[in-house]
């Protein structure tokens, strides 16, 4: 399973991210969590101890990893460099589950971060497309780390959307970007419903034939939200219905 999970801020990305990698986790299947969105909370979300996330740098700030891995191509930018050393060295483990976070790439100003997105994108590279363990990237709306290389990777980008008007019109973009990089199948998931009223303006508001499904609104998400220590998982505490998206995104395949 290579999966990327998009949508507006708070519509419940990484709660998702993290349930879709608590299945993989409870069917012990080898598989690396992306935190790749530069606000990044995957991490908490997942129950990851907070002084050991804190102390995980992002890998857009290894600046002497970055250069060294840059060392042979003098001027130019090394678009290939070796990332497996990084793939031991600055993860987070969980059971099967292997936990990186990239950080942001900054924009703007005269300064070049070529080396870093280059960086950034073997990294993705490596995970997507050479490795076959299974893959949840967490991202923004924006997906600014996704380039045509790596969506290559990606068998589906699950859109996540609440009923707001903001939420959709957000998921719109969002797929609009998608089809731009020709990400092979991207489908949208409703959350945190509350109401035969919330599904119909979803269903009214989206492509019909791409709602893989719907999410209830669930107090005890919201109530672990709030807790300091996140503890991990168990199967009971999973959100009603993720089974359901887990298997249709075919859950438990070791694809390459
Ligand atoms: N189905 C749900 N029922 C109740 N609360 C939910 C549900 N899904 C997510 N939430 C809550 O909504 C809030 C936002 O969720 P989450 O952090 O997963 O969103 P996000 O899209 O990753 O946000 P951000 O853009 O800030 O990273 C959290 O407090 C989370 O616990
Ligand atoms: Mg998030």
């Amino acid at each position: 399973m290579k999966i990327a999970v998009s949508g507006k801020g708070g519509a419940g990305k990484s709660t998702i991210a993290a349930n879709l990698l608590y299945c993989l986790k409870f069917d012990r299947i080898p598989a690396f969590a992306v935190d790749a969105d530069p606000d990044a909370n995957l991490g908490l979300v997942l129950g990851l101890n907070p002084e050991e996330l804190a102390a995980l740098p992002p890998l857009s700030e290894l600046q002497e990893i970055i250069a060294d891995k840059n060392a042979g191509g003098g001027a130019f930018v090394d678009l290939n460099p070796a990332v497996e050393d990084i793939l031991e060295e600055y993860v987070l483990h969980m059971g099967t589950i292997r936990f990186l976070k990239m950080g942001g790439i900054k924009q703007g100003g005269s300064a070049c971060y070529c080396k870093e997105s280059a960086f950034l994108n073997a990294v993705l590279t490596n995970v997507l497309l050479d490795r076959s363990e299974s893959v949840v990237l967490d991202m923004s709306a924006g997906i600014e780390h996704l380039t045509r290389g790596t969506a290559r990777g990606i068998e589906t980008m699950l859109v996540v959307v609440e009923p707001t008007r903001a939420a959709v019109t957000t998921a719109l973009a969002v797929d609009r970007l998608a089809s731009d990089l020709k990400l092979p199948r991207v489908a949208f998931v409703g959350n945190k419903i509350r109401s035969e009223a919330d599904r119909d303006y979803l269903r009214a508001s989206l492509p019909q034939d791409r709602i893989l499904s719907m999410l209830p609104f669930s107090e005890e998400v919201l109530e672990r939200a709030r807790q300091n220590d996140r503890p991990e998982l168990l199967k009971e505490d999973l959100l009603p219905g993720i089974e359901v998206i887990y298997e249709q995104i075919d859950g438990g395949g070791d694809q390459v």
